[in-house]
C-alpha cells in the first residue's frame, strides 16, 4: 500500500454487500478504487468458508479484499488468496489453546428439533446447528449460553446466535470482532480507523470491538437490539439495505464522497 495509514472497511458478506447486485457492483468499484489508491485496507469478515468467498469475487461480485476473516472469526487468510489457502497458524494455535470441539458439543446434548450444520460448516473451532425447527429458537439459544455459564466455561467458549436460526459455538477468544482487532495488530495498522458492516448476530462482536459501524437496513432484529436497548455511540443505522446501506454509511463517515 502506498499509504502509510489507509482506512479500514471490516465488512461481512452476506445481505451486507450481498442482496442488491447493481448496488454491491458501484460499490465494489468505489472500493478497488480506494485499494489502488492505497487509501483503503479492505477486511472481509464473514460466516463463509473460504472457497465461498473466493468463488463470490467472480459469481457474486464481492470485492477482492486486502484481508479475510472467515468461518465466523475462527481463520484468518492472506493474501495471495487460493483454494489452498491455509489458515493463518499462529490465530488457530491460539484458538486451539482450550477449544475441544466434544466439550462444545456437549452443551448442546437433548435439543428437540435442533439440527446439526452440515459437516463442511463445522471444523476443529467451530460447532454449528440449526435451531429453526425447536419450539422456542431463541430461548434455545438461551439455554444452550446458560449450560456454558452453569459450567464455568464462558472464558472458553461463546455462544453466537445469529437470523433467527444459525447457532455456533466458536472459542471466546475467537469471533469477528477479535479476528479483526488480532489482524490489525499483527500488520501495524491503526484500530481507529476501523469501519465495521453487518447485519445479523455473528456481527454484533465487531460492533463492540471498534468504535465506528453500518448495520444495514435490512438488518436482523439481533443487531438492530443495539439500537434500542444499549446503544452503541458511532453506529450508524444505513436508511439503505444491503451494499447501498454501506456506501450510504461510508459516505456518512466521509470515507466516501
Ligand atoms: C454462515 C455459516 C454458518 C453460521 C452462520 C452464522 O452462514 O456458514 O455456519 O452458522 O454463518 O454465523
Ligand atoms: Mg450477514
Amino acid at each position: 500500500m502506498k499509504n502509510a495509514k489507509p482506512w479500514i472497511l471490516a465488512t461481512d458478506i452476506d445481505n451486507t454487500l450481498t442482496g442488491d447486485a447493481q448496488a454491491l457492483r458501484r460499490l465494489t468499484c468505489r472500493l478497488a478504487t480506494e485499494q489502488a489508491r492505497g487509501t483503503l485496507f479492505l477486511i472481509l469478515s464473514t460466516g463463509r468458508r473460504l472457497e465461498q468467498v473466493l468463488t463470490g469475487f467472480l459469481e457474486e461480485g464481492i470485492p477482492e479484499p486486502n484481508a479475510i476473516i472467515s468461518q465466523v472469526g475462527t481463520e484468518l487468510y492472506l493474501p495471495p488468496f487460493s483454494l489452498e489457502s491455509a489458515p493463518l497458524p499462529e490465530w488457530n494455535t491460539l484458538l486451539q489453546e482450550r477449544y475441544s470441539r466434544n466439550r462444545a458439543v456437549s452443551f448442546l446434548s437433548d435439543i428437540e428439533g435442533l439440527e446439526m450444520q452440515p459437516d463442511k460448516y463445522n471444523t476443529p473451532l467451530k460447532v454449528s446447528c440449526y435451531l429453526d425447527k425447536t419450539t422456542y429458537p431463541e430461548a434455545t439459544a438461551s439455554i444452550i449460553r446458560d449450560r456454558i455459564l452453569e459450567a464455568k466455561q464462558e472464558d472458553v467458549y461463546q455462544v453466537i446466535w445469529s437470523s433467527g436460526r444459525d447457532l455456533d459455538i466458536i472459542p471466546a477468544a475467537a469471533g469477528k470482532g477479535k479476528a479483526i482487532r488480532y489482524l490489525i495488530q499483527l500488520l501495524g495498522l491503526d484500530p481507529l480507523s476501523v469501519v465495521v458492516a453487518g447485519d445479523s448476530g455473528n456481527d454484533r462482536s465487531m460492533f463492540e470491538e471498534f468504535k465506528q459501524g453500518i448495520v444495514v437496513a435490512n438488518a436482523q432484529p439481533e443487531l438492530k437490539k443495539l439500537h434500542n436497548e444499549d446503544p452503541i455511540p458511532g453506529i450508524y443505522f444505513a436508511r439503505q439495505p444491503f451494499a447501498a446501506g454501506v456506501e450510504e454509511g461510508l459516505q456518512n463517515f466521509g470515507l466516501l464522497s
